[in-house]
C-alpha cells in the first residue's frame, strides 16, 4: 500500500515522553502525530496525511456539533518483551466502525487502508508505546461530519482522524473486583436506537447515571433493557457475563448492545475451553434467584480498557449483594491471564489474533 505523506514536526516541537507506569492514567497525554483524511461527497476519501498533533478548526455550524454525526473506536498497541509492537484483532475495530458509520449515515472506510494508516502512524510513534507491565498505547480513530449547515441533514463532508495516547495499567494495585449499581432510573439504549453503534450519543446518555452511581460509592452502572427494565445489557462501557451453575451467559446482541471485541474473544475462548456458553436475555430476577440458590458463581465485564473486570458487589433495589465473596473468581482470572498473556506476547496466540505493526 502507498506510503502516506508525513509532515514532520520540528524536533523542538516534540513532546517529552512521560515516565511509564500507572501514573500515565488514561487518555490525558497525546502523542506528537495524528493521521487525518477528508471525505467529500462525490469524491470519496482523499488527502490522507500524518501531521503533527494539532487542534481542529471547525466551523461553529459543523453538523457534528449540532446533530452528532460522529463514530469512533478504541484499541490498543502492546509492546512485547522483544520490543515489537502488536495490535489485538484490529480489523474488527474498523469493521465495527463501518457498521457504526452506516447507522449514522456516514461513509464507510476502506478497512485495509484504515489499518495501514494506523500501522504507519504507529511506526512513526513507536517510541510512545510504553513497556512497563500493563501499559499500552491507546488508539482512538474518530470520524465527524464537518459540513457547516444549521438544518438537520447529512453532512456531505467528513474528517477521519486517529490520535494516540499512552495509558497506564488498568489494575496498578493488582486485578481487583468492582462494585456495580443496577440502574433502573435511566436507560442507555432502546431497540431501534443507537446502542449497537459506537457513537457519542450513547456516552452522553450514560453520564448522569454514572455520576449518580459514583456519588453512591459505585464504580459502574449495570444497564437494564429500556422497556421492561428487567434484563441485563451492559456494565458502564463494557459487556457483561454471568457464570451460573455450569453456564456462562452473556446478553445476546439484539440492537442495544455494543458488540465488544473482548466479548467476542471471551466467547471464542470459553467455547474452546468447552464451557457451556449461551448468548441470551438474562433478567435480574434470574440473577437474584441464582444468588439465593448459591448457583451464581461469578459476574464480570469485558472490554478493551480493563480486558476483564470482575464484579465484587452488586447493588439492586436498595440491597447490596456480594458476588463470589467479593473476590476475583477463577474463571475471570483465567480469562484475564489468557487474554492479557496473548496481548503482551507472553503466551502463545492460538487464534492468530495479534498483528504486528512495528
Ligand atoms: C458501550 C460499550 N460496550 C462494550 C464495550 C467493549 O467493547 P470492546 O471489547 O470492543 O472494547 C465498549 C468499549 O469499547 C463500550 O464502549
Amino acid at each position: 500500500m502507498a506510503e502516506i505523506p508525513i509532515i514532520k514536526a520540528a524536533p523542538a516541537q516534540l513532546k517529552k515522553k512521560p515516565a511509564t507506569g500507572a501514573e500515565l492514567g488514561f487518555g490525558k497525554i497525546l502523542t506528537d502525530y495524528m493521521f487525518s483524511m477528508d471525505y467529500q461527497q462525490g469524491e470519496g476519501w482523499k488527502n490522507p496525511r500524518i501531521e503533527p498533533y494539532h487542534s481542529l478548526t471547525l466551523d461553529p455550524a459543523a453538523l457534528v456539533l449540532h446533530y452528532g454525526q460522529e463514530v469512533f473506536e478504541g484499541l490498543k498497541a502492546y509492546r512485547w518483551p522483544n520490543g515489537e509492537i502488536y495490535l489485538f484483532r484490529p480489523r474488527m475495530n474498523y469493521e465495527r466502525m463501518n457498521r457504526s458509520a452506516k447507522r449514522l449515515c456516514m461513509p464507510a472506510l476502506d478497512v485495509e487502508f484504515a489499518l495501514e494508516s494506523t500501522r504507519q502512524l504507529l511506526q512513526l510513534e513507536k517510541d510512545w508505546v510504553p513497556s512497563s507491565p500493563g501499559t499500552s498505547l491507546y488508539i482512538r480513530p474518530n470520524m465527524i461530519g464537518v459540513e457547516a449547515a444549521l438544518g438537520v441533514q447529512l453532512s456531505k463532508k467528513y474528517l477521519f482522524y486517529i490520535i494516540l495516547s499512552p495509558v497506564g495499567a488498568y489494575y496498578p494495585q493488582g486485578f481487583n473486583p468492582v462494585d456495580i449499581y443496577v440502574c433502573e432510573k435511566y436507560i442507555r439504549a432502546a431497540r431501534g436506537g443507537l446502542g449497537e453503534a459506537k457513537t457519542l450519543a450513547n456516552y452522553a446518555a450514560s453520564l448522569l447515571a454514572a455520576e449518580e452511581a459514583h456519588e453512591l460509592g459505585y464504580t459502574q452502572v449495570l444497564w437494564l433493557d429500556a422497556i421492561e427494565r428487567k434484563y441485563a445489557e451492559e456494565v458502564g462501557t463494557s459487556n457483561i457475563f454471568f457464570y451460573i451453575g455450569d453456564e456462562l451467559i452473556t446478553p445476546s446482541l439484539d440492537g442495544t448492545i455494543l458488540p465488544g471485541i473482548t466479548r467476542d474473544s471471551v466467547l471464542h475462548i470459553a467455547r474452546h475451553w468447552e464451557l457451556k456458553v449461551t448468548e441470551r436475555r438474562i433478567s435480574l430476577d434470574e440473577v437474584m434467584a441464582a444468588l439465593q440458590s448459591g448457583s451464581l458463581k461469578e459476574i464480570f465485564a469485558s472490554g478493551t480498557a480493563a480486558v476483564i473486570s470482575p464484579v465484587g458487589k452488586l447493588a439492586y433495589r436498595g440491597k447490596t449483594f456480594l458476588i463470589n465473596g467479593g473476590k476475583v473468581g477463577p474463571l475471570a482470572q483465567k480469562l484475564y491471564d489468557f487474554i492479557v498473556g496473548i496481548q503482551y506476547g507472553k503466551r502463545k496466540d492460538p487464534y492468530g489474533w495479534m498483528e504486528r505493526v512495528a
